[in-house]
């Protein structure tokens, strides 16, 4: 082991160098865990520090190349005079959703700011200027309009000023490298977890020998994680866990197990699943794996051969529909649209891989959780190890973005948990990006047949589809069904079926189903308004009573995009589609607001998965107190902070806003009362922002330290119309109500078949915004990925080898800052006065009908249709070339 010398945000320090990356170093060695670990092959700028003045990415530099150098970190960015003027920018633009980004995101754009205003004092960058500097950034939240108009602000000066900018309440902790996210978590004593993972798609596990393993010196534990009938089911699937005292040794013990497998018949992939002569892959197995939210309920389902289903439960006037497609068929009718609608399968790609951190003691399990869910895991985590629940507890202070893949106990939790038991000390286990790549989820591939019937009079007279989807070793997809909900009313015949084969098991991924069901229909649609010779939105318009429906049609029918589109196929295009949610909320929610001398205070077991609940939650007590949201602290991710509704399924929101404000009120209402008592104020009313009292107005500030401190809880309100659902699922009310989006996407399509995505404009019928910065994010966000699922995101799974080929961000890949197209939002905010908060959530439907619409534009820019998702510049020049 050798020294070696540098100064590290302004002070000279000699730290010892035994190999590794200058990230370890910062991080581990030197505990800035600012910058963070994603890619690890210098492509996604997560892990940058300023290396002389130069932003570097730290997890391929050498730790001894740091000698002699001036190393500035996101956490010695900040001078005497408070925040660079970037991280202000970024707060102030609400730039910073998850936050995993942000630090690296932060260093690479301050030297370019900085170097900016030195060469071009007083100038603005442009967008492309912005987004070509930061193209070595990514951002899976999809913030980058935020963060190019942010450095661009900040590099026109915009925010030399003071400290401190409004923002969300976590902003400037995440844009300081100060958040502290599971992988930042160190214990006392904590030791590394591994994974042993199967190398076979299908085997029995004759024998798993780990006496080599557990001698070697430094290994504290090692556990078999099998299912009880002893096989596996896909490459990848946890076999046995290993805990040491470093990773390097945890390495070398998984190496040590020894396995013998009898390798089993497999078939990767759902078309070798459906083959005549397919092995039966599900057997006697009682219970498969559930890749959407409703768990075990969706899974009790009859199986014919290797598929589970027909579920059809949202088909309507069925042996009509059929009826009415096959005569239509027979007589060779124009104005049946039908074909075959493929997706490919897309990774969640959470920048902030699956982590754990369990600490098993004798009086308690307390686990750090890379989490969309603290209170539903504490309590599956208590049932599934016979605990009692009041004593495990789930912690996720900031979680580096979820999609829906960090829901129920998910690896590496089970591991983290049972290598704790068995070492008795606290273990860490975090994935590889090439283990989150591959065994975390994603959403499933999709093959869906469709039939849309319309009528001479424009009329919409029937709709069939049965949908396959391919999401290896899971079930539970409602796809096709999903249809009913944009068009109800309709003869519909719908028909999803699961495939399940020897790939990694599928999980939820931002609205579930949605995305593709709408390609298939939203096109089908479109192209049935060409032959018709209608205007599509015209169309849909004449169909159409729902009021919110109505007004976002009439809005995206009057939208600029939409009447000065081009008259097509000249390389330039404009798609509209149209998108449908349900309504759903946590009904066991619960909010606490206190008060004490410093302040109020509002606390929930909800977590921030950079959706803004922490932003929810300031804005629902700050507007009942008048004041401003930067005036509540809130604490959230933490399920001993009481029942918080899971992140997912867009109930986040409808669950927080509408308790948070029952509470605050009474509190608000008691603190009157108080000061009536214990002040002896007479007569006293509520004001904006404190109490009146003989004409003057006492800010909550001067009251609050003068009052005892008070708790109010409260459940969340009920709605004034019954719920859809007669009992929550997984903690999901479906509530009245439907909720629409309208999605317009510009798009240019070059000669080589790439397709560029240059505008855009969402609008948004949910009810009421009630942080309309964060819900724009949320829209952000979605067409990121709405627009990575239609033109570049393809996970590959070998079919032979049952391998993950995609398990790197090279052969990955997502949406970077450049390929972003302008965006408008507008929220209509009616239709949800029986709800409690006034709204629906809106991350769901955000992104529902975003790859239709670029479907849509690309046809229209072509002349070509094509119904194959990503659309690749080979299958676009293929359809060009047609
Ligand atoms: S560039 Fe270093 S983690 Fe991605
Ligand atoms: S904010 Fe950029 S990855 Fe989440």
């Amino acid at each position: 082991m050798s020294e070696i010398t540098f100064r590290l945000n302004g002070a000279e320090i000699t730290v010892p160098v035994a190999g590794g990356s200058a990230l370890d170093l910062i991080r581990d060695g030197l505990g800035l865990t600012g910058a963070k670990l994603v890619c690890g092959t210098g492509g996604c700028g997560a892990c940058a520090v300023l290396v002389d003045g130069n932003p570097t990415e730290t997890c391929i530099l050498p730790a001894a190349a740091l000698a002699g150098r001036e190393v500035v970190t996101v956490e010695g960015l900040a001078g005497p005079a408070g925040l660079h003027p970037v991280q202000r920018a970024l707060v102030a633009h609400d730039a910073v959703q998850c936050g995993f980004c942000t630090p690296g995101m932060v260093v690479g754009a301050a030297a370019f700011v900085d170097r900016w205003r030195r060469e071009r004092p007083g100038e603005r960058p442009t967008t492309a200027e912005v987004a070509g500097a930061m193209d070595g950034h990514l951002c899976r939240c999809g913030a980058y309009p935020g963060i190019l108009s942010a450095i661009a602000a900040a590099a026109a000066g915009e925010f030399d000023g003071e400290d401190p900018v409004p923002g969300r309440p976590d902003g400037v902790a995440k844009a300081t490298g100060a958040a502290r996210f599971t992988v930042d978590v160190r214990l006392d004593g904590m030791l590394h977890g591994r994974i042993l993972r199967s190398t076979e798609a299908h085997a029995e596990i004759v024998a798993l020998e780990t006496g080599a393993a557990s001698a070697i010196p430094g290994v504290r534990a090692v556990v078999e994680i099998l299912r009880p009938d002893r096989t596996v089911s896909y490459v990848g699937e946890p076999m046995a866990a290993v805990a040491a005292v470093d990773e390097a040794t945890a390495e070398r013990a998984l190496r040590a197990i020894a396995v013998r497998y009898r390798v089993l018949p497999s078939a990767v992939g759902a078309s070798a699943a459906m083959a005549d002569d397919a092995p039966d892959l599900v057997g006697r197995r009682l219970m498969l794996t559930s890749s959407n939210e409703a768990g075990a309920f969706a899974v009790a389902l009859p199986r014919s051969g290797n598929r589970r289903g027909p579920w059809s439960p949202l088909s309507f006037r069925r042996v009509a529909a059929r009826r009415r497609i096959a005569a239509a068929r027979r007589a060779s009718d124009p104005l049946l649209v039908e074909g075959t609608w493929f997706t490919a399968a897309q990774s969640h790609a959470s920048p902030e891989p699956h982590t754990a951190v369990a600490d098993w003691r004798p009086d308690g399990l307390t686990v750090y959780l890379s989490t969309q869910s603290v209170t539903a895991t504490a309590a599956k985590l208590a049932r599934r190890f016979g605990l009692d629940p009041a004593s495990v507890r789930v912690v996720a202070e900031h979680v580096g973005g979820a999609f829906g893949s960090k829901q129920n106990l998910t690896e590496p939790v089970i591991e983290a948990v049972e290598l704790s038991r068995a070492a008795g000390a606290p273990v860490r286990i975090s994935l590889s990006s090439s283990e989150e790549l591959s065994v975390t989820g994603y959403r499933p591939a999709s093959e869906i047949r469709l039939s849309v019937l319309g009528g001479a009079d424009g009329s919409l007279r029937a709709v069939e589809a049965v949908a396959h989807m391919d999401g290896g070793d899971s079930v539970g997809q409602t796809v096709v069904n999903l249809m009913r909900l944009s068009y109800p009313g309709r003869p519909m015949a719908l028909v999803d079926y699961d495939v399940l084969n020897n790939a990694p098991p599928a999980k939820p991924f931002q609205a579930p189903g949605a995305p593709m069901a709408l390609f298939a229909l939203e096109t089908a649609i479109d192209e049935l308004a060409a032959r018709l010779g209608e205007d599509a939105i015209a169309l849909r318009l004449g169909w159409e009573p729902r009021p919110l429906r109505r007004a976002v049609y009439e809005w995206a029918g009057t939208h600029p995009l939409w009447r000065e589109r081009p008259s097509g196929a000249g390389g330039r295009g404009v798609g509209v589609a149209f998108g449908t949610w349900y309504y759903g909320y946590d009904p066991a929610t619960r909010v606490r607001v206190l008060s004490d001398p410093s302040g109020i205070v509002v606390e929930t077991g909800a977590q921030e998965v950079g959706t803004g609940a922490a932003a929810v939650l300031a804005e629902a007590v700050a507007e009942v107190f008048g004041m401003s949201p930067d005036g509540v602290t809130v604490r959230i991710g933490d399920s001993a902070l009481g029942h918080g509704p899971t992140t997912s399924a867009s109930r986040t929101t409808p669950s927080l806003a509408p308790t948070a404000r029952e509470a605050a009120s009474r509190l608000r209402d008691r603190l009157v009362e108080s000061a009536v008592h214990e002040l002896g104020l007479t007569g006293p009313v509520l004001a904006e922002g404190g109490i009146l009292h003989g004409g003057e107005l006492i800010p909550w500030p001067e009251i609050l330290p003068r009052l005892a401190p008070l708790v109010v809880e409260a459940t969340r309100p009920r709605d004034t119309r019954l719920p859809v659902s007669p009992i929550p699922v997984e903690g999901v009310q479906v509530g009245w109500g439907l909720s629409d989006s309208a999605c317009l996407v510009e798009v240019t399509v070059d000669p080589a078949g790439v397709v560029r995505a240059t505008r855009a404009a969402v609008a948004l019928a949910a009810g009421r915004i009630h942080t309309p910065l964060q819900a724009m994010g949320q829209v952000h966000g979605a067409l990121a990925r709405g627009i990575g699922q239609a033109l570049l995101e393809e996970r590959v799974t070998d079919t032979g080898s049952g391998r993950v080929v995609t398990d790197a961000y090279d052969t990955y890949r997502i949406l970077r800052a450049g390929d972003m197209p302008e965006v408008e939002v507008r929220f209509v905010e009616e239709g949800f006065d029986h709800a409690p908060g006034g709204g629906a959530g809106i991350p769901e439907l955000a992104i529902a009908a975003v790859p239709a619409a670029v479907a849509n534009a690309v046809a229209h820019a072509t002349g070509r249709r094509l119904r194959r998702l990503p659309m690749t510049p080979e299958r676009v020049r293929a359809a060009m070339a047609l």
